[in-house]
């Protein structure tokens, strides 16, 4: 997917306000090297590094790095494909946040940063788990085939907790702690819901016309209208945190 920076730093604060929580799980040490996988625009990485932590962003979308580099310039970052990344036993710690439910090939990513760890290394990870935006998906799936006769396959992985965990412990990890959990958020203001499609699904936005756009979206929208209070709507977040070390 062709992300867009911009509209995800200035319209998605929520997800690095949401990962405030995972990063005191992570708690970073001065003088730790940390590898931040999937990190976006920068902003949880740039909080790493404030503790002290020498620490490393990376990112398969090269306009998420283009705008980190440009955020937060005294920041390592790197544009990597996390089923790839080219590190051996560097890392006293690998952290990720909403970004491995983007990977269609989780079990090469959970290698990849098992290999980057040092023995004993941690990894702390949160991402969509099993049930994630159901509810959104279905709107707009139903939408997607009423107003432009297509099929909506969702480009998301949201594994189960055993499932996820026995992953983990095939590729070398001890897993510590695993819990999936319901975190409805908050999609601020009138056009939240439309600015979430948009901005995640847009890889459908590209291929459809514009009036076919607006009609998909409105028929989402109508589906989910019990999620609109008070002027902004919630999306049925679910999500699996997970704490592990490399054997
Ligand atoms: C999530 O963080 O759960 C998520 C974000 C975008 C699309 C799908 C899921």
């Amino acid at each position: 997917m062709e992300w867009n920076a911009e509209l995800y730093r200035d319209a998605h604060s929520f997800v690095w306000n949401h990962g405030q929580s995972l990063l005191s799980v992570l708690d970073p040490q001065s003088g730790e090297d940390i590898l931040d996988v999937g990190c976006g625009t920068g902003e949880l990485t740039r909080e790493i590094a404030d503790h002290g932590a020498t620490v490393t962003g990376v990112d398969k979308s090269a306009a998420m790095i283009a705008a980190a580099k440009d955020r937060f310039p005294g920041v390592v970052f790197r544009v990597e494909d996390a089923t790839a990344l080219p590190f051996e036993g560097e890392f006293d710690a690998v952290f990720s946040n909403a970004a491995l439910h983007w990977v269609r090939e989780p079990e090469a990513a959970a290698r990849s940063i098992a290999r980057a760890l040092r023995p004993g290394g941690r990894f702390v990870a949160e991402c969509g788990g099993f049930g994630n935006v159901a509810a959104l998906e279905r709107a707009f799936s139903v939408a997607l085939r009423e107003n432009a006769g297509s099929s909506f396959r969702s480009p998301w992985y949201f594994p189960k907790l055993g499932e996820y965990a026995s992953l983990l412990e095939r590729v070398g990890f001890e897993v510590s702690a695993a819990s999936l959990f319901d975190r409805p958020t908050l999609l601020a203001g009138h056009n939240g819901l439309r600015d979430w499609y948009r901005m995640f699904l847009s890889d459908w936005f590209d291929v459809l016309d514009v009036d076919t756009i607006e009609r998909v979206i409105r028929t989402a929208e109508k589906l989910c209208e019990d999620r609109y209070r008070d002027g902004s709507w919630t999306a049925d977040y679910r999500r699996l945190r997970v704490v592990a070390r490399r054997r």
